[in-house]
């Protein structure tokens, strides 16, 4: 009998080692670190030196992942990338591919910003529910430090760089017990990152655009009440799905984006402090590494156990936004 099924086997996860505090980021923007707890409750992130590449780091986080599930590299057939800040435009998960040693799995980048994470995790389910693979690895992994800019304070003190990752597999118990994903790219404008081209004479008249990525840009209020209203509409949504009501979730676990947006939607979802994990004080809004950095901290301290039911949401830039309600464990 096929297993059509997904499981959620292990999680892993990596973040650069060099630490920016708030009271450091006071030398370099006009800021306080009062203004950046009280506001959104960072305290540090961690940033990847030049040095550093994401496919490093986001192979570490796979690495981890694999080892707790007990799969070899070579067993996995499939990985996929979550980030929007790749080495390489054309895509960095064949790089981790080769990292890895991983030479069965066939490898992808998914771009949807703070949201990568729960996209990938259905995405992910369904090449398992179809039957066509049997052993996924996920990584959410981010490196904004290189499109920030360092001199605007609304979004410098935000971002942090990090990588998570976890591993899925083929099982008769189905751990995805429901979901919800939406975009909205009229709300684009909120949050972006975007291509600004100048124009290049070639021949003939013909001219092409080049130029760079400008760093990135938003309107802090617009995501903030997009973020607040929305992701309780979605959870709900996928808990419907799940025919699951609220009381029956054992974790709440957003995209690490602000404290103040965690405490508003846990309360309008009625979920109690106790469950909603968090650890944006140490690392900031890491984009798609903030789900799986969270998961992979709260399993390994023990506080989320197998069978947990856990409600997970990414939002951020497209605009983007989803939910998923998931088991943890075989
Ligand atoms: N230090 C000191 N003062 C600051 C700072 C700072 N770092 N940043 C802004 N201010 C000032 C502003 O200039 C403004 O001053 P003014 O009134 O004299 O003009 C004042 O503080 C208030 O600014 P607001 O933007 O209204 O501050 P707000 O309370 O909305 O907090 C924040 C800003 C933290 C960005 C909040 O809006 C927020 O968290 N929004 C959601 C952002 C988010 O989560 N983004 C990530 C989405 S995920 C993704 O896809 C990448």
């Amino acid at each position: 009998m096929q297993n059509l099924g997904m499981a959620i086997t292990g999680s892993g996860s990596a973040t650069p080692v060099a630490s920016l505090d708030n009271q450091a980021l006071c030398q370099l923007v006009e800021t306080s670190d009062e203004w950046i707890v009280t506001r959104t409750g960072i305290r540090q992130r961690r940033l990847a030196t030049g040095v550093e590449s994401l496919s490093t780091i986001a192979s570490q986080a796979g690495a981890s992942a694999l080892s707790m599930a007990g799969v070899t590299p070579g067993e996995l057939d499939l990985i996929i990338l979550a980030t929007s800040t790749p080495d390489d435009l054309f895509g960095s998960a064949s790089a981790i591919q080769a990292q890895l040693g991983a030479t069965n799995a066939v490898a992808f980048d998914l771009t949807a910003a703070c949201s990568g994470f729960v996209f990938g995790l259905v995405t992910a389910a369904q090449y398992i529910r179809t039957g066509v693979y049997r052993n996924v690895l996920l990584i959410g992994a981010d490196i904004l430090s290189r499109w920030v800019d360092w001199e605007d304070r609304r979004t410098c003190v935000l971002f942090g760089d990090g990588a998570g990752a976890v591993v899925l597999q083929a099982s008769e118990c189905d751990r995805l017990l429901g979901f919800e994903l939406k975009s909205d790219g009229t709300q684009n404008h909120c949050l972006r990152l975007a291509y600004q081209a100048q124009p290049k004479p070639l021949v003939n008249g013909i001219e092409v655009g080049k130029g760079t990525y400008s760093p990135i840009t938003m309107n802090g209020q617009e995501v903030y009440r997009f973020a607040v209203q929305r992701v309780p509409e979605v959870i709900d949504k996928a808990l419907f799905r799940a025919n699951l009501s609220v009381d029956q979730v054992n974790w709440l676990l957003l995209h690490q984006a602000n404290q103040r947006i965690l405490d508003a939607i846990a309360g309008r979802l009625n979920i109690p402090t106790h469950k909603v994990i968090s650890n944006l004080a140490r690392y900031g809004n890491t984009s798609a590494a903030s789900i799986p950095l969270a998961l992979d901290e709260a399993v390994r301290q023990g506080q989320i156990q197998p069978d947990d039911i856990i409600a997970a949401s990414g939002f951020g830039a497209g605009l983007t936004w989803g939910a998923a309600i998931f088991q943890w464990g075989k």
